[in-house]
């Protein structure tokens, strides 16, 4: 089916290109009629006529079908209501279609750098967030067809590594595993800094360590690997709780790029890119100074003869654009590393390694706030372990549910307190804008009411709850779809909006979009709800209220599962 949408932009950007080549109006859902066209003012403008004037060239032109009227209102806006038939047409079409009008978009193979936490390190709420986001994001755009490479660019190299695999040999094998292993990262790599900052002796074979971790010797291999693999099975772990599609396949950590880090420096050296500055191998890309006006370098390789994180970056982005031939880059990294990847981004570009063709774009998102709008942070001042965050979430989401005395088995309420947990902390994080801070309240994030994740759980619930009480006394053929009510329209309306909803999203890389979209939905729910019985309706009105209401939970249980979200039965 067409969306509804796209049948009226089209018409309407016809009609303008007839006044004058080019013109585009925007259109979105409005209280004013069904949808409002804004773009006349600009036109006239151009033209030098009065907005009056060209709406009403505008209107000559306009392809009128489905349209009950078309009025012009305040200065040069259009409002365009739709005839109850076209509108009925769209609900079944809508109806019997298992995407529920999300057309499937060309091809398209898109590769998102997400979560990406470090080997021996707590995952902390900055991959929390990358992770929620990247994961939202690879959802939304397998949906729509595109062919996802999820990379988990995982930070298992560099110089720390020699005091974790010293730390580890002191531990012994075996007890470092376990403390790698139930996930009290956090301490492992404090003791490791803690005895390299202290003990000449240890920073001395930290430093010997590291010679031979690069110089690729086998007994120092095998226990960087042990780190490595230990780390990965926590990362996993923690993917699992939260519901993440991440899989340990799509680690693609940065000593993965090792063995491309020297064709790196003699490509660019061969470019005439590369500079030696202080001793180290940099590149000045145009258009970056510090705050004198300094050209700023991107370090490829430090005076100590390593290679830093942006040699990796750009030896991952160049495999990416020519061994995975990707159309498109996504980036899901903290607003902080911005500087870093632009960098990455317009070296490569000028190294010829990013061709126009591919998309690339940094996904930035802001920090995680206290309620003290502070950074996150235990009494102790230590950052949060991810993991005691979702614990802490779903204790309270299980009380909340004995509080509402929900009858449940032990079982089910885990499951569902689970469910809903992880609702509380996905939609916290994605329903603001990325690149804002948001405030990690829990008490908020799990209320039932408000803008959170467990209200819409709780309103699809509801809604689910109505279609069981109906059973199978209806139908949705025998659905007229009359929408004589406004408030049958306005959720009408809605529920002919999710195609835009997630288009505008994956646009812009914006999972608020469709959070946005979702929320204003139950609210139109709500509003149908109080104005129209449903199961009390008489005769074909019954169909109709009851196919609204199957209508709203699939499209509220789909726009869910795109922020991976569940969307239980029964709350
Ligand atoms: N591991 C890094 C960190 O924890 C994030 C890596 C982001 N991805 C990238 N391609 N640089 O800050």
């Amino acid at each position: 089916m067409i969306s509804t949408y796209a049948r009226l932009a089209e018409r309407l950007s016809a009609a303008f290109s007839a006044v004058s080549e080019g013109a585009d109006p925007v259109l979105r859902i409005s209280e004013h009629g069904d949808y409002q066209a804004n773009g006349v003012m600009a036109l006239a403008k151009s033209l030098g006529r009065s907005p009056r004037e060209v709406a009403a060239e505008v209107i000559s032109h306009l392809d009128l079908a489905d349209l009950a009227s078309v009025e012009v209102a305040g200065p040069g806006f259009l409002n365009l209501t739709l005839t109850p038939g076209f509108l009925g047409a769209q609900l079944r079409a809508m109806a019997l279609d298992e995407r529920l009008g999300v057309a499937l978009d060309s091809a398209r193979r898109v590769l998102i750098d997400y979560s990406a936490p470090n080997v021996a390190k707590e995952m902390h709420v900055g991959h929390l967030r990358s992770t929620v986001i990247g994961d939202a994001l690879a959802r939304m755009h397998r949906y729509v067809g595109h062919e996802v490479i999820a990379r988990n660019h995982v930070g298992d190299w560099g110089t720390p590594f020699g005091m974790l695999i010293e730390h580890l040999i002191d531990l012994g094998e075996e007890s470092a595993v376990t403390s790698l292993s139930i996930g009290d990262l956090d301490s492992f790599y404090k003791a490791a800094r803690h005895k390299f900052d202290t003990d000449e002796v240890f920073a001395d074979r930290a430093r010997s360590r590291v010679v031979a971790l690069q110089g690729g010797d086998a007994e120092t291999r095998r226990l960087w690997r042990i780190l490595v693999d230990e780390s990965v099975v926590y990362f996993s772990q923690v993917y699992d709780l939260l519901d993440v599609s991440l899989t340990p396949g799509d680690v693609a950590g940065e000593s993965s790029y090792n063995h491309l880090l020297a064709g790196v420096v003699d490509d660019l050296t061969a470019t005439g890119l590369l500079v030696e500055s202080d001793g180290a191998l940099c590149v000045f890309p145009e258009g970056f100074t510090n705050r004198d006006g300094e050209a700023l370098p991107l370090i490829v390789k430090k005076s100590d003869e390593g290679f830093g994180y942006a040699a990796t970056d750009l030896a991952a982005l160049r495999q990416r654009v020519d061994e995975l031939e990707v159309d498109e880059m996504l980036y899901v990294v903290g607003a902080p590393q911005a500087q870093h990847l632009e960098m990455v981004f317009a070296v490569a570009r000028l190294a010829g390694w990013l061709p126009e063709r591919v998309h690339c774009e940094h996904v930035a998102f802001g920090s995680v706030l206290g309620t003290d709008r502070k950074m996150l942070r235990t009494r102790a001042g230590v950052s949060v372990k991810l993991v005691g965050l979702l614990d802490e979430a779903i204790e309270r989401a299980s009380e909340a549910l004995i509080e509402r005395h929900v009858a449940l088995d032990d079982e089910s309420r885990d499951e569902l307190s689970l469910q809903i947990a992880r609702a509380a902390i996905k939609w916290a994080d994605l329903s603001t804008e990325r690149q804002r801070d948001y405030v990690f309240d829990l008490d908020r994030m799990v209320s039932f009411e408000g803008e959170t994740g467990p209200y819409l759980q709780y309103a699809h619930a509801r809604q689910r709850s109505i279609l069981r009480r109906a059973g199978e006394t209806w139908s949705i053929e025998a659905a007229p779809f009359v929408l004589a009510e406004d408030a049958e329209r306005d959720l009408a309306l809605g529920l002919l909006a999710l195609p835009e909803a997630v288009a505008g999203a994956l646009e812009t890389s914006h999972p608020h979009r469709l959070c946005t979209y979702l929320f204003d939905l139950a609210q139109r729910f709500t509003a149908f709800y109080e104005a129209c019985p449903v199961l009390a309706a008489p005769g074909a009105s019954r169909d109709e209220r009851l196919a609204l209401c199957e209508l709203s939970a699939r499209t509220l249980a789909t726009g869910l599962s795109l922020l991976g979200i569940a969307a239980p039965e029964r709350m």
